[in-house]
């Protein structure tokens, strides 16, 4: 039976975190809560939920020590206004106790409208969206879940099914960071704001797009959660689409959340499944060594993925997406190639020119790279590549850490940077035949750039990265 409590839209009056002493609040949200503080955007109480049994005290530290440690300079103004409206309650999930508490807790707040934030394993998400039903507080809020958003088609609609049971749609904010990051979104803004890419923006002038997020580090630490989960699943199925459907997308009819979802859910649903003989898997050597990866694991640490989407727009143009761990460079970037000139007419030297690359770069150093051809000087009429780059720091200066934009839209109510149940549902929909059907998984050394199988899913090779 459906307990949806058609909750409260608008701004948040305070904000639970579940998962409060664990790795992602430490690593990513009190940084980001800081920063929220220092803007004068955060002012409300934040409580914390979480199974240690900790004091306020010992909780505050840790927040100060979290902020700390990824801003050396935070302003200690700040982090007291932040740890003033810290609390903090303790206890299993599963107990009713635990619920009293924070509930009374709430209560003493005045909240009517808090942003539910479950920075917990997902095996969690159920018990504890149960639970906010039980004790009546969906009616009181919204929820943010964190990725993995499931781990095939079945469960994702399973979760999708819990979190209706306490929620509407439109109190349900499902966290892909990509989507906060302002050099993921300029894809949209970049695309859409300019009037050159357009016309030259579809099968007939764009010959493929290749999307790679290269990563140098291994599991770190997080192979016990990453060995059930694997590169496809960890950042294919959710980051690299989401930035393929940004790529993609028709022109959004307005600006509006709705619109730009109601695009991409279009091009996810027009891409074909990921038949198995597309998809090339890597595993670095060494990842069976890393603690908590199970002996003999043939768990992907490098996907390597052809895509294709069945639009007028795109019908023929192949899709390369590749993501791995332990890879020769740190690179996030999606290089669009365009097709060649009809004649080559400058071409003394009888050499092949580079085609026209527009390459987006999306992780540090972001911006935008093209690769034209310019005259070489001499005598001959020839042509080379010149490189026409725009670092978008040095051109636009700082820009906002994901996670501070996404808890700040959460806490607002804003969707737009959040996905869409039925767009994350495509998304399994597209890899789930890879997931069924694997094959096999080929070693790679660290350091290099995955398996060498993953190069004869493209012909003509990868395009190297630039950063
Ligand atoms: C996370 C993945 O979603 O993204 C990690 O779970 C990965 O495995 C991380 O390292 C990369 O994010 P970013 O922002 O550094 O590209």
């Amino acid at each position: 039976m459906s307990i949806t409590s058609g909750g409260p839209s608008g701004r948040s009056d305070a904000l639970v975190l579940f998962g409060a002493t664990g790795d992602l609040a430490k690593r990513k949200l009190y940084p980001a809560l800081y920063h929220l503080t220092q803007r004068g955007l955060l002012d409300m109480p934040i409580i914390g939920v979480a199974r240690s049994d900790w004091n306020r005290d010992a909780f505050c530290s840790h927040v100060r020590e979290a902020v700390l440690a990824a801003e050396p300079h935070a302003e200690a103004a700040v982090l007291d206004t932040m740890c003033s409206r810290l609390d903090l309650v303790c206890g299993d999930y599963a107990s009713g106790g635990t619920w009293t508490q924070l509930a009374e807790m709430l209560g003493k707040t005045g909240s009517v409208n808090a942003t539910f934030y479950l920075a917990i394993p997902p095996s969690m998400f159920p018990i504890v969206v149960q639970a906010l039903a039980t004790a009546g507080l969906n009616r009181r809020g919204r929820v943010v879940v964190e990725k993995p958003f499931g781990r095939d088609l079945t469960s994702a609609q399973e979760l999708n099914r819990t979190l209706h049971e306490a929620f509407d749609e439109q109190q349900i904010f499902r966290i892909d960071h990509y989507l906060g990051k302002e050099s993921v979104e300029d894809l949209l803004v970049f695309r859409f704001s300019n009037t050159f890419l357009e016309p030259i923006w579809n099968r007939r002038y764009v010959s493929n797009v290749q999307i790679t997020m290269a990563e140098t580090i291994g599991v770190e630490g997080r192979g016990a959660f990453y060995d059930s989960v694997g590169a496809l699943r960890d950042v294919v199925q959710n980051h690299l689409l989401q930035v393929v459907a940004l790529l993609a997308m028709e022109p959004p009819v307005g600006p509006d959340s709705k619109h730009l979802q109601d695009e991409k859910v279009k091009v996810f649903a027009a891409t074909r499944p990921i038949e198995p003989e597309s998809m090339i898997r890597g595993q670095y050597e060494g990842y069976l060594n890393e603690p908590g990866v199970a002996p003999g694991s043939t768990t992907d640490t490098f996907a390597a993925v052809r895509l294709e989407i069945e639009s007028w727009r795109w019908a023929g143009v192949p899709w390369y997406l590749r993501a791995g761990k332990g890879l020769a460079n740190a690179a996030t970037e999606a290089v669009v190639e365009l097709t060649p000139p009809p004649r080559f007419l400058f071409d003394e030297d009888k050499s092949v020119p580079t085609p026209n690359l527009i390459r987006f770069r999306l992780g540090n150093n972001d911006g935008v790279t093209l690769t034209v051809q310019a005259k070489t000087p001499g005598p001959a009429l020839d042509s080379e590549d010149v490189e026409l780059r725009c670092d978008f720091a040095a051109a636009l200066g700082n820009r906002r850490e994901a996670y501070e934009r996404l808890l700040g839209d959460a806490i607002d109510g804003n969707h737009q940077r959040f996905a869409r149940e039925d767009a994350v549902e495509e998304t399994w929909r597209i890899v789930q035949p890879a997931l069924d059907d694997p094959g096999p998984v080929h070693s790679y050394a660290r350091g290099s750039w995955g398996p060498a199988e993953a190069d004869s899913l493209v012909p003509g090779g990868w395009r190297p990265t630039s950063s």
